[in-house]
């Protein structure tokens, strides 16, 4: 099992880069279905990947979201369901882009810092939502349906991993 990550390619090529990414990350992680651990390894991937401002998960506890492994700098620790992107996300069960964060009502601001974002839900085998994973930027207009493909399959391997 590699333990470093390899790219041949610039991060800026977002295409590209998810195309090297995905196959070392299940390498990486496949025999591993410690929630935690899965977590942990793809936020710190992902920064590493694309140096994104922030990224990371917040776990599904009960009747809030809870902040989980990360990336980047300090963070909110809980979350309501339905309050800014990642409790909409949570909510509504759907990915959301949100291309200036000043523009979205509720917004929940961790960083000032912070531009743009997307949040995807984390299911386990049941369809469940049983986290979100979180990647912001501090640039506006930083995400697009590269990063939700990219992302939506990293998201489809954690539900296939999980035992929770
Ligand atoms: N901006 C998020 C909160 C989490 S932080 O950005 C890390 C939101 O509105 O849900």
């Amino acid at each position: 099992m590699s333990e470093s990550l390899y790219f041949t390619t610039e991060a800026e090529n977002r295409t590209a880069r998810y195309s090297e990414l995905l196959p070392q990350l299940k390498a990486l992680l496949e025999a591993e279905n410690d929630t935690i651990v899965l977590y942990a390894n793809i936020a710190a991937a992902l920064k590493e990947a694309f140096d994104f401002f922030w990224v990371g998960f917040y776990r599904v506890q009960e009747n809030q979201l809870v902040l989980g492994p990360f990336q980047g700098p300090i963070a909110c620790t809980r979350i309501q369901k339905g309050r800014g992107v990642c409790g909409k996300a949570w909510e509504l069960n759907q990915i959301i882009i949100v291309p200036n964060v000043d523009e979205f009502p509720g917004h929940i601001a961790c960083s000032s810092e912070s531009k743009s974002e997307i949040v995807l839900p984390v299911y386990n085998s049941n369809k469940e939502i049983i986290a979100v994973l979180d990647v912001d930027s501090n640039k506006y207009n930083d995400f697009s349906n590269i990063d939700q493909n990219g992302l939506s399959q990293i998201v489809a391997f954690i539900s296939e991993n999980v035992i929770a």
